[in-house]
């Protein structure tokens, strides 16, 4: 049996290519998710992909699909969601949380993540890369686990 990596993106995501490019880029969500499908070693994982904007969606994917490990990026729910930090809690999955901008170099409530202490870890700050290495970490540790 292959084991499943599950990436959640949060709000807002979706507008990826036009949304404040100066600091999430100029990439789209779809480049992002192809990049996952091109790098993923597709013989070892599957991958399941879910974007959503509705925190009771993000709460019900993490706690009712199955997968093995999850990368998640909660977007503003990042800041605020203890619904999200419950269900990671709740389903005790191995997490890696990540960001495209640098949280810790921009407005001051940004700087709190509700979910931090509580993943694996956190990579933010690397563009789209961000994810791909969210992948490679998660692989490395599936496969240290089989
Ligand atoms: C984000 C950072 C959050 O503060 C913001 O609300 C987002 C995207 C990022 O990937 O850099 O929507 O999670």
């Amino acid at each position: 049996m292959k084991n499943k990596i599950l990436v959640i993106h949060g709000p807002n995501l979706h507008l990826l290519g036009k949304r404040e490019p100066e600091i999430y880029g100029n990439f789209t969500l779809d480049d992002i998710n192809n990049s996952l499908h091109e790098n993923i070693s597709s013989e070892e994982f599957d991958i399941e992909i879910f974007q959503s904007n509705s925190e009771g969606d993000i709460v019900e994917k993490i706690t009712k699909t199955s997968y093995d490990f999850l990368i998640i990026n909660p977007a503003a729910y990042t800041h605020t969601s203890v619904a999200i930090r419950d269900a990671l809690l709740g389903i005790n999955k191995p997490t890696i949380e990540v960001h495209i901008s640098n949280i810790f170099k921009r407005e001051e409530f940004r700087k709190k993540s509700m979910i931090s202490d509580v993943v694996l870890g956190v990579i933010s700050g690397l563009g789209k890369h961000s994810y791909l290495l969210g992948l490679e970490a998660a692989m490395i540790s599936l496969r240290k686990n089989k």
